[in-house]
């Protein structure tokens, strides 16, 4: 009953004409889904929807379902059978998802977003499309170019192998306040920007970076001048695939003489926020070699991650859902787990989790029209359920085919090897496995059980000091994405702050001081399910107990006691988003997400 009152609060029903203007006229992003008839509003977005707009919390995230025939403004839209997600802000349309393709929408709602409030908040100009369906066929064909930029899930799922480049924002601009105002100038002219960390360099990695012009007269007022403050350092790529990063930034900087850049080029970066030769407000790399340069020398990681996304790519694997039920789960877990890591699976991430009734029918709401659902439903809350998201090349294919028939008779009779046919007690009803039926499905089933989760994780200072690419080399490869970094230098007040969960325990003075010695490497990791995939990548408090129980882990590997124990991790979701506050700021993690999504499509097997 709660989750019906659920789904109507979610998606408002547009009924008519009337209700399609009403709708037009509120605020923020309304999804629509345009639906036939005949076959319904689309169902297997519905918890997608759901999971952003729990997440997200936001109050100008709006969806909505609109049957074509009873609205006049969708008269264009009758009889077709593809689904269709118009995006509506401020009356207009502003984006068009076509098919049920849960990373396009997911991504398309979060960009969309950031737009719509960028124009709510600043004043932005709102990117208006328009949609072939409302075109005569004449105008259609006039229009054909200006639709091949419409989003293609094709497009977006292709893995990116964007050119990068190094831009910095200078000490004179940080000083004078306008960061905020270059990177929104940065993003609306299409750069996309994949890091952004605010550093101090200090004068030997000045003059390090710098050293090609060494020779130049005005070297050390250079040196002093980027040393004098923080900067921010951003990776920078551009939205369009096929556009060359580095040209194009060069071109909106700007020319390097700021008098120059204000007569031929009055537009630039450096003519607007420059104010003389040295003082020119940012830098960009002269070519391909210096970008590559430049990126090692301030993101030694980066390229890292984008080999291993890569090298993922190429060997063509997949990520599908497993579900195991509680039925057998208890005696046969161990052996099952055994079957399917012979069977060339990896386990990448899994879950014992008990689902209330709502979830269950949330998860499978296709299926509660089912004269089987009532006995399924008994079965999937009866005790917990493993989750678990499989790796393989063509896992989703892979897991359905060993599975067998999802009808138990039938995988009885005809494939008697099967894990269903093998794994089912006689007496059951119900097959004791889930697998996705397809890669997209497998995509929103994973986030249902897996979402997208960010913590805040510490390399403590003699930590640092000692194995610091090692332990970054760990984090990477157990896919966690590093969003944001800053080497930071707690002084006492802040440690006590940080930690003040364990104020008045025996240790927090030893705490304090052990935090303060030095400076710490604070991140903000993202993954699904990342607070507590970090927190098993950390291992147990204690080095002692790590050894004996997780000898993999880091503090097992590097922690020297329990009080120097290598690494820090937030407890909980609410921990993390506060400390992540506390540490970095008021940022904006749906940006860091969209980066993320760009960088990482699939996590990486966890080795066993
Ligand atoms: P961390 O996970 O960062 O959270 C609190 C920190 O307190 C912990 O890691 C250790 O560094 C330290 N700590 C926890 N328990 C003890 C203890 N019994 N003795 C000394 N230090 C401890």
């Amino acid at each position: 009953m709660a989750s019906k009152k659920k789904e109507i609060a979610l998606q408002i029903t547009i009924g008519n004409q009337e209700h399609w203007e009403e709708m037009l006229s509120s605020k923020g992003l309304m999804v629509v889904d345009v639906y036939q008839a005949w076959c319904g509003p689309c169902k297997t977005v519905v918890s997608l929807f759901r999971k952003i707009k729990n997440e997200l919390g936001d109050d100008l995230l709006h969806f909505a379902v609109a049957e074509a025939d009873s609205v006049d403004a969708l008269e264009n839209y009758r009889g077709k059978c593809e689904p269709t997600f118009l995006f509506y802000a401020g009356g207009e349309l502003v984006a068009i998802v076509r098919g049920a393709n849960a990373p396009l929408l997911q991504k398309t709602i979060l960009n969309q977003l950031i737009a719509e409030k960028k124009v709510l908040d600043q004043g932005a100009k709102r990117e208006v499309i328009k949609d072939e369906a409302l075109f005569t066929k004449e105008e259609e064909e006039e229009e054909e170019e200006e639709n091949a930029i419409m989003i293609h899930a094709e497009d977006e799922l292709v893995p990116p192998k964007k050119s990068c480049t190094v831009a910095i924002i200078k000490p004179d601009a940080v000083a004078h306040g306008k960061t905020n105002e270059i990177i929104m100038k940065i993003q609306e002219a299409g750069f996309e920007i994949l890091a952004n960390e605010e550093r101090t360099m200090t004068e030997s990695e000045a003059r390090d970076f710098y050293q090609h012009r060494a020779r130049e007269e005005k070297f050390e007022e250079l040196i002093q001048f980027m040393s004098s403050g923080p900067c921010h350092v951003l990776i920078i790529s551009k939205s369009r695939d096929d556009e060359d990063v580095i040209p194009a930034w060069r071109e909106f900087i700007g020319p390097t003489d700021v008098e120059i850049a204000k007569k031929e080029k009055p537009e630039s970066l450096r003519a607007q926020y420059g104010t003389e030769v040295l003082f020119n407000a940012v830098h960009g790399s002269d070519n391909r070699e210096q970008a590559s340069r430049e990126l090692a020398f301030f993101f030694p990681n980066f390229r890292k991650i984008d080999k291993t996304t890569e090298a993922l790519h190429n060997r063509n694997l997949e990520r599908t859902l497993a579900l195991i039920r509680p039925e057998i789960l208890k005696e046969k877990k161990d052996e099952i787990l055994q079957k399917i890591r012979e069977a060339g699976f990896s386990i990448a991430m899994q879950k014992e989790v008990m689902l209330t009734e709502e979830q269950v029918q949330e998860f499978y709401r296709e299926h509660t029209d089912k004269d089987y659902y009532p006995a399924l439903l008994q079965h999937m809350i009866s005790g917990p359920v493993l989750a678990l998201a499989l790796v393989k090349e063509h896992a989703v294919e892979h897991w359905r085919r060993i599975l067998g028939p999802a009808n138990l008779a039938e995988a009885i009779n005809k494939a008697p090897n099967s894990f269903r046919a093998e794994f089912s007690p006689k007496e059951s009803a119900i097959n004791q496995f889930h697998g996705s039926t397809s890669q997209e499905e497998a995509e929103i089933e994973l986030s249902f059980f897996f979402p997208v989760e960010y913590t805040l994780a510490t390399i403590k200072p003699d930590a640092l000091a000692e194995h610091q690419d090692e332990i970054l080399e760990k984090i990477q490869s157990a896919g966690f994405t590093i969003s944001q970094v800053k080497e930071t230098c707690l002084n006492r007040d802040m440690a006590e702050e940080f930690y003040k969960e364990h104020r008045g325990k025996p240790f927090f003075e030893q705490l304090v001081n052990y935090m303060c010695q030095g400076p710490c490497l604070m991140m903000i990791l993202s993954k699904e399910n990342a607070v507590e995939e970090w927190r098993k990548l950390m291992g147990p408090t204690n080095p002692a107990e790590a050894q004996t129980t997780v000898p993999e882990s880091l503090r097992s590997k590097f922690a020297k006691s329990i009080l120097q124990n290598a690494v820090h991790g937030s407890s909980n979701k609410t921990h993390a988003m506060e400390k992540i506050q506390f540490i970095f700021g008021d940022i904006d993690l749906e940006q860091e997400r969209i980066s993320q999504e760009k960088q990482m499509d699939y996590i990486l097997p966890e080795e066993e």
